[in-house]
Order: structure tokens, then sequence, then C-alpha cells
């Protein structure tokens, strides 16, 4: 069977996988993966839910009963719109309390490999390189130094209007740091075969650039 190509873009908080991905799929007319997206909705749907984050059953067999869409744009969760509501430091800290339980990391993989579509994907995470694609034709892992990743999310989220201090973002980032790298189940790791990008003095443009010129070389 022809499996499309996939893109796998991994790395820290903040450090732009997002936005670099999203890009590169538009440059290649690739489909885009954010799966942070769907950790950060099952937090969203466990908080409103009233579930423990450390009760790992309770919270795996919430995840295989969510209704989860992307459309135009927004993301739907059981036909609510939570596009901005899972946008928030509250819900990402959350989303990386209940991404150490396997039960709901296991809910999510068939969610993400039904993104795998002709003529192609570009998914970012932690463990896209690693796990969900192993076979990825490109792995890259993104990362800056966390005092620019600190900046960008505060930028980026007073941007949105949502309240934001630098000094509580940098702690934030360092505690999910330590828990996406320190847990069990699909650390955050530079897989096997995947290269570096430190985008530290980088603009998005280079980034974007940079990761096109890999795929190329990988897909002359
Ligand atoms: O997805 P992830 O959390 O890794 O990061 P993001 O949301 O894509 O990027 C965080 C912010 O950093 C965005 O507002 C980007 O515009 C910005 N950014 C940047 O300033 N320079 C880069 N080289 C990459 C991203
Ligand atoms: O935007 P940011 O990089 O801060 O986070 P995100 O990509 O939206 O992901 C939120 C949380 O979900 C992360 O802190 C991870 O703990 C978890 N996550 C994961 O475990 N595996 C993935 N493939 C993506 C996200």
């Amino acid at each position: 069977v022809f499996l499309p190509p996939v893109i796998a873009i991994d790395g820290p908080t903040a450090s732009g996988k997002g936005t670099v991905a999203s890009l590169v799929a538009e440059k290649l007319g690739f489909h885009y993966l954010d799966s942070g997206a769907l950790y950060r909705l099952v937090a969203l749907a466990s908080k409103k839910e009233g579930i423990d984050p450390h009760h790992p059953q309770e919270l795996g067999d919430l995840t295989q009963k969510l209704l989860i869409s992307f459309k135009n744009g927004l993301i739907l969760l059981n036909s609510e719109d939570v596009t901005e509501a899972i946008r928030t430091e509250d819900i990402g800290l959350l989303a990386s309390t209940i991404a150490v339980h396997p039960e709901v990391r296991q809910a999510l993989v068939g969610v993400q490999h039904g993104f795998r579509v002709s003529p192609g994907l570009v998914a970012d995470g932690r463990d896209m390189a690693s796990v969900i694609f192993p076979d990825a034709i490109l792995k890259v892992f993104l990362t800056a130094s966390v005092a620019a990743r600190a900046e960008r999310r505060y930028k980026q989220l007073i941007a949105k209007g949502i309240p934001a201090k630098l000094t509580n973002l940098l702690e934030d980032l360092q505690e999910r740091d330590a828990r996406d790298s320190s847990r069990g189940a699909a650390p955050l790791v530079v897989a096997d075969g995947a290269l570096v990008l430190e985008t530290s003095e980088l603009s998005i443009d280079q980034a974007v650039q940079a990761v096109l010129d890999w795929y190329q070389a990988k897909n002359p």
C-alpha cells in the first residue's frame, strides 16, 4: 500500500513548531496536523467533566468518546468551537499532565494516523517522529533557548488579548519541558535520524526554508 509522505516536526513548547509546520504544509500543499491541539482538547474536556488529571482510566475512556473535528481553521469539540479556549497556558499545563498517561496517548493514535492522506502530511508535536510516524521521510527537531521561547509565547498571548506574565511563562515552560522530557510514555526526544533546527536566531521564513531544503534533499 502507498502511504503518503510525512514530515514530522517535534520540539519543546513555543519553539515555533506550529508556525513552521503549517507554513511548510501550505508551501507543499500538504495537510497539517497539530497533535498538541488533541492533548489540549482532552485537557479542556476533562476539566469540563471534572475528571481528576491523575485518573488514567477515566481520562482514557473520555478520550475515546470525544468527537473531535478540524473545520475551516476551527477546532470543534463535540461540535462546540473551542479554537480559542484550548490556547490558554492553564490548558497547556493541564495537557502536559494528562499526556503522561498511555491510556490517553493510545486513544489518540488512530485520530492522528487519519490525517495521513494524499498528497502528504506535516505533523507537529512531541512524538511525531518517534512514535506516531516513525517512517516519516523527514524528521525535524525544532528548538530554541528557553528565554527565546518564553518571549515568543508572551508576545503570542498578548497579541491574542490573553493576559500573560513573562516570569510566569518562563516557569510554566520549564515545568512543561521537564515533564514532557522525563515521562515514561513517548517522551520528547531527538528521534533517531532527526535533524536539529536551532531557531533562537532564525526568523520564521529562515526556519521554514531550512525545512523545505531538507525535504528537497530527501525527496529530489
Ligand atoms: O507550536 P509551538 O508551541 O512550538 O510554537 P508556535 O506557536 O508555532 O510559535 C510560538 C511563537 O513564536 C509564534 O508567535 C511565532 O510567530 C513565533 N516564532 C518566532 O518568533 N520565530 C521563529 N523562528 C518561530 C516562531
Ligand atoms: O504549543 P505548545 O508547544 O506549548 O504545546 P502543544 O504542542 O499544544 O502541546 C500541549 C501539551 O501536549 C504538551 O506540553 C505535551 O505535554 C502534550 N503533547 C504530547 O504529549 N504529545 C504530542 N504529540 C503533542 C503534545
